[in-house]
């Protein structure tokens, strides 16, 4: 036995194995079966059929043969769900498609212009949708080879996210293997990849921030948050004592949806022992879709788990890729939000923040209040025009809203309570520097217009390090507070020049986290130009501007010497946005500092988007499932050769792209006698 036990995973051979250990196995995998079918029912199912008690000892029995044998331990074992110590950071993985985003509405009106929308791009009468709750948590996605969990993957920035497998390992709903037969009446491939949101339900959340008050730790602002900080522990013992829980709402394989209809899809994936949400509803229109966000407003609070809203989605793939993307959002689906919930506490004060350009928002401070499973502290007034609209003051009861992303607003005084005397000043300093603040004619902000105010510093390099601009991950508030506080970073190229011996000077810096600084600084570099100019905090340059600046010139030369006018021909560029890049690059300082982040290495040039014009004038309609390219393929394809690329087929359409199963914008394709070409023939145009 002892010879057997010494055997090592990798060598072990289960056919030489003797049949007194054939015998352990089969007993080690019946416990396991069972121990699988009992969490399933208690946690996908809630209908657990044993005691607590019986499944601890189910469980303690599977442990003690798993530690006589430990040469039979699998990582698909329930044992292994536990977690295991402290590792040393997240690996980067790139998705196998985008993780995208949804577009928001806010109210009936806006919900069926989007289905007028939907109709108008398809060209279609009778659409399916599937409506789900909005799950107030992270997605994330996990990937099956042969069955087996494999991977974990958070969102991260929608094309690269962080392994996190150990963790998730630890979320019970998360099956580790599935059955090659259970797949297979699912109709599921072994590898296939699931999507889906990962979240903290309000009980435990509550649970762990009193925990931590009790030990004077700092609260997670909402379940939200604190699922995100509870995946990204580099312990995974700590994210399994958190109990988070996992709904799956997509199957992909190669990156693609995989069932023809998305119902089928949330069918399949429960069937084979996915949790998938029961509040789901296939509907014909969007009245009744709006009846299921209706009567999901009104029971939304006896969930125990936060929601935020109603998705609401087109049903059939083949629709969904005919209708596509408009930036980060799919035009197949729609999230309709749910108004703020909103408390009534006290203002005990009000404090001015200065933000990256300087500018002063007031923030109150208030009697802590529970909303929508969240403890709130603090809420925006926005300015001094809005304090004045409301007639705030200073001791004042206030009526104080929250809304899923965004940060809680102060909306009105509750004039049933006491009022409060002391009337809100509009600041006359800056409450970091102390230089007097301006508020320029016609502008509703107050500034400070110190351009070295140590507030601005730490604003812009926090924007700059962020995960959409140069993805510089652990370079937070605390950090960018002591690097500013000993003098390291004055400026964003300051950044480039700091050393692991520097790093190490700092509190809580150890050779490793230090060492993990230095890596993601060095791996920034490689991201492209459009990072880098948006990271500049040119005022009025977003993330979007600067993405066309990147395409159009080319290089930050480029744009370093670009007139008013010359920027004015890019997309979306007007004459303010145009008047304040070259106002940045008139500043010598900001030409040093470019000048600087191109001597440490960073990316400062890019492809120049030439289009062609041999598509020039002409307009395209896809539609149907293309073999060769995806849908943003195929319209980059035409788009690059000068065409343009529509949804539905209109007497101006010059060509419709048919792929297999196309609807009814080919009916009219040949209604209206309009060319119709295959993938071929249009890559033949547009070559
Ligand atoms: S579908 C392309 N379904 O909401 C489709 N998302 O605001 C993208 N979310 O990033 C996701 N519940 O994290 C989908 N039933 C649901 C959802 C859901 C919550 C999250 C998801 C997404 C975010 C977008």
């Amino acid at each position: 036995m002892k010879g057997y036990v010494a055997r090592s995973r990798t060598t072990y051979n289960p056919r030489v194995m003797p049949a007194v250990a054939r015998d352990v196995e089969k007993k080690i995998e019946s416990l396991r079966y069972k121990i699988r079918h009992h969490e399933y029912l208690y946690y996908v199912l809630d209908q657990p059929e044993i005691s607590d008690l019986e499944f601890d000892k189910l469980m303690q029995q599977l442990k003690e043969m798993e530690s006589q044998h430990p040469e039979l331990v699998t990582p698909d074992s329930p044992t292994q769900r536990v977690g295991g110590k402290p590792r040393e950071g997240f690996v980067k993985v790139p998705h196998s498609s985008s993780m995208l985003s949804l577009d928001n509405t806010y109210s009936e009106e806006e919900l069926r212009a989007w289905e007028r929308r939907v109709h108008e791009l398809s060209g279609r009468a009778d659409i399916d949708y599937v409506c789900e709750l909005k799950l107030d948590g992270m997605s994330l996605a996990l990937i099956y080879e042969d069955g087996k969990l494999a991977r974990g993957i958070t969102r991260g920035d929608g094309s690269v996210g962080e392994d996190v497998t150990l963790n998730v390992r630890t979320v019970r709903s998360v099956p580790l293997s599935i059955p090659a037969e259970k797949l297979k009446k699912a109709g599921i491939p072994p590898d296939f990849e699931v999507r889906g949101e990962l979240l903290m339900p309000i009980a435990g959340f509550k649970k762990m921030n009193q925990e931590r008050e009790n030990k004077g730790l700092s609260l997670f602002a909402n379940p939200r948050n604190a699922t995100a900080g509870t995946v990204r522990q580099l312990e995974s013992r700590i994210t399994a004592e958190r109990r988070l829980d996992y709904f799956s709402y997509m199957l992909l394989k190669n990156g693609r949806t995989f069932f023809d209809r998305h119902w089928k899809t949330l069918d399949a994936l429960q069937a084979a022992g996915f949790k998938v949400n029961q509040a789901r509803r296939l509907v014909r229109s969007i009245d009744e879709a709006w009846e299921f966000i209706e009567q999901w407003e009104a029971k939304r609070e006896s969930l125990p788990y936060e929601i935020d809203g109603i998705v609401i989605k087109v049903d059939r793939t083949a629709l969904q890729d005919e209708l596509g993307f408009t930036g980060k959002a799919p035009r197949w689906a729609i999230a309709y939000k749910y108004a703020a919930r909103g408390g009534i506490t006290k203002l005990e004060n009000v404090r001015w923040q200065v933000g990256r350009t300087g500018k002063l928002t007031p923030v109150a401070e208030l009697a802590p209040v529970a909303i929508g499973g969240t403890t709130v502290r603090n809420a925006t007034l926005h300015n001094m025009d809005e304090i004045e609209r409301i007639g705030v003051r200073i001791g004042d009861w206030v009526r104080v809203e929250r809304g899923g992303d965004v940060i809680p607003k102060v909306v009105e005084v509750d004039k049933d309570h006491p009022r409060g005397k002391e009337e809100i000043e509009a600041p006359q300093k800056c409450p970091v520097c102390g230089t007097k603040v301006v508020r320029t004619e016609g502008e509703v902000d107050y500034r400070c217009v110190n351009a070295n105010c140590p507030a601005k510093l730490i604003g812009t390099i926090l924007h700059f390090a962020s995960r959409g601009v140069m993805n510089i991950d652990g370079m937070g508030d605390a950090l960018v507070a002591q690097l500013i506080e000993k003098g390291l970073v004055e400026n964003v190229a300051d950044i480039y020049s700091l050393t692991k011996k520097e790093l190490l000077g700092l509190d809580r810096f150890a050779d490793k986290s230090a060492q993990n600084i230095i890596d993601e600084i060095e791996n920034s570099k490689k991201l492209p130009l459009e990072r880098v100019i948006y990271g500049l905090g040119i005022r009025m340059v977003g993330e979007r501007t600067a993405q066309f600046l990147a395409e159009h010139f080319g290089s930050m030369e480029a744009l370093e010497k670009a007139r008013v006018e010359e920027l004015e021909e890019v997309n979306e560029v007007g004459p303010r946005i145009a008047e304040s890049i070259v106002e940045f690059f008139s500043i010598p300082a900001n030409r040093k500092l470019v000048e600087r982040l191109r001597e440490a290495g960073l990316t400062l040039t890019g492809k120049k988007k030439e289009r062609g014009t041999k598509l020039a004038g002409k307009t395209f309609v896809l539609t149907g499932t293309l073999v060769h390219f995806t849908r943003d393929e195929a319209k980059r394809l035409i788009e690059d050769a000068g065409g343009k690329v529509t949804g539905s087929v209109s007497k101006k359409t010059d060509y419709v792209v048919a792929g297999a199963d196309a609807g009814s914008n080919l009916d009219k394709a040949r209604e209206f006698g309009i060319p119709v070409i295959d993938e071929k023939q249009m890559q033949h145009l547009a070559g």
